[in-house]
């Protein structure tokens, strides 16, 4: 793979050989969940393998600035917990950055203090709903301010005493609204219960049983006894399946690739990418699994494969919602296309990635039908190198600098430092395992 440019644009050439073992970065939706119990439980915790993401570091920003003591030593986080009750006002906005998670699950645990919170984004987080929190919150007894149309920053007014308990159905599936839940549900006198429509990822359910909170789970509701006592913890992060994600579809459409991916988290919630690429005909193997801390994490082999391609099914679509893109671009390299629907949800992420998808791949003389709610990509299509804007947003650089590994000519990614979010040593990895 021919592969420089600055760090504002990085230029991806077809991959002749794909083969080697890629570092992953620590899970980040993990991460955050870590670090914000360890805030709040008593006693340390130390985190290893923390993600290097920008949007965790966010989180651990906002946390340092609610007088939390932090120490970063490699990929080691030691948190100095506070307890429930711990937390310092902030002299500062909190500035959430590009981080929805950050935004929206720390308010949980702010919509509880005895102060008043600011909490701040970049530009494109600033166009992200937060209503979906904004409303158990309120539910809850909490006192937020938001700009227009649930629209950052949000203002959350502080209130003495425990937050009220709730009986919740999520009316969109969120783990991040969720997470907000039961954050706060930890403040909250009494039984705070959450009721998901369809499964969502369930690291927080797994964490706050890991810090010791009194949990219960009895098919989609989960049930949380306040208010709780955390206790820090030593915890291990498995690697992150989204950012392998983007290595995993590279290994099965650059031809005659092989990859191996070491201590992925598997967590079934999170793993669906893996279900739909072997059902398609994806030569992935998961080699020694175990479960650490209640996470699935194993070793991926992946190798190149001819790809039946299909339609994925929408009670599919929360969990493998961050791989669309990268797997909207594999679409174009499958016998029969892929296509998906149920996902309105990628319209308010960090960018419309329907709209991005489309538009990237059609400058790539692909076709591509955006749907109000989805994708069709028809498959056997030949890509050709093309100036892609990522729109400032992580997974679309990724998704299209995975797709400049079988195009033809150079492709260029616009705006490319962007992968900082979530998976900072992206094209280094990339660098490394692809000529
Ligand atoms: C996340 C949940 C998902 C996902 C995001 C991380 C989490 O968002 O897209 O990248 O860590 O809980 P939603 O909760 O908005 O679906």
């Amino acid at each position: 793979m021919g592969f420089f440019g600055s760090t504002k644009t990085k230029k991806i050439k077809a991959a002749r050989r794909m083969e080697g073992a890629v570092r992953l970065p620590g899970d980040k939706s993990i991460s955050h969940r870590y670090a914000m119990l360890a805030a709040i439980a008593e006693g340390p915790s130390e985190i290893h393998f923390f993600s290097s993401s920008a949007d965790c570091h966010s989180t651990l920003a906002c946390l340092r600035a609610l007088g939390v003591g932090i120490e970063e030593k490699d990929e080691t986080v030691t948190i100095q917990g506070v307890g429930l009750k711990g937390l310092r006002p902030p002299a500062t906005k909190l500035d959430a950055g590009n981080s929805g998670s950050t935004m929206r699950m720390l308010s949980g645990i702010l919509a509880a203090q005895p102060f008043r919170s600011v909490l701040t984004g970049d530009q494109s987080l600033s166009r992200r709903p937060m209503e979906r929190v904004i409303d158990p919150l309120t539910r809850m007894g909490a006192r937020i301010k938001s700009g227009k149309g649930g629209l950052p920053p949000l203002e959350i007014e502080g209130r003495d005493g425990w937050l009220r308990p709730i009986r919740y159905e999520l009316p969109i599936p969120s783990a991040q609204v969720k997470t907000c839940i039961l954050f706060a549900g930890l403040y909250a006198e009494g039984e705070t219960e959450v009721i998901e429509s369809v499964a969502t990822r369930d690291h927080t359910e797994i964490a706050l049983e890991e810090f010791g909170a009194d949990l219960g789970r009895h098919g989609r509701t989960i049930a949380l006894r306040g208010p709780a006592r955390l206790e820090g913890k030593r915890l291990y992060v498995p690697g992150d399946i989204s950012a392998a994600a983007f290595f995993i579809v590279a290994g099965l459409i650059v031809p005659d690739a092989s990859l191996v991916l070491q201590n992925v988290g598997l967590n079934p919630t999170r793993a669906a990418i893996l279900d739909v690429l072997v059902e398609m005909g994806g030569r992935v193997k998961v080699l020694n699994a175990e479960m650490i801390a209640g996470e699935l994490i194993g070793d991926l082999h992946v190798e190149a494969s001819r790809l039946k391609g299909g339609e994925i099914p929408p009670e599919r679509i929360p969990g493998l919602i961050d791989e669309l893109p990268v797997l909207a671009a594999l679409g174009t390299q499958t016998e029969q296309g892929l296509s998906f629907r149920g996902a309105a949800e990628l319209r308010v992420k960090e960018t419309d990635r329907l709209a991005a998808v489309a538009e990237n791949l059609r400058r790539m003389g692909a076709e591509a039908e955006e749907l109000p709610d989805g994708l069709r990509i028809p498959g056997r299509q030949t890509l050709r190198g093309a100036e892609i804007s990522s729109y400032g947003d992580h997974r679309i650089a990724m998704a299209f600098a995975v797709a400049g590994l079988v195009a033809g000519g150079t492709t260029v990614i616009q705006d490319s430092a962007c992968v900082d979010v979530s998976f900072p040593n992206f094209f280094e990895e990339l660098a490394r395992v692809a000529e």
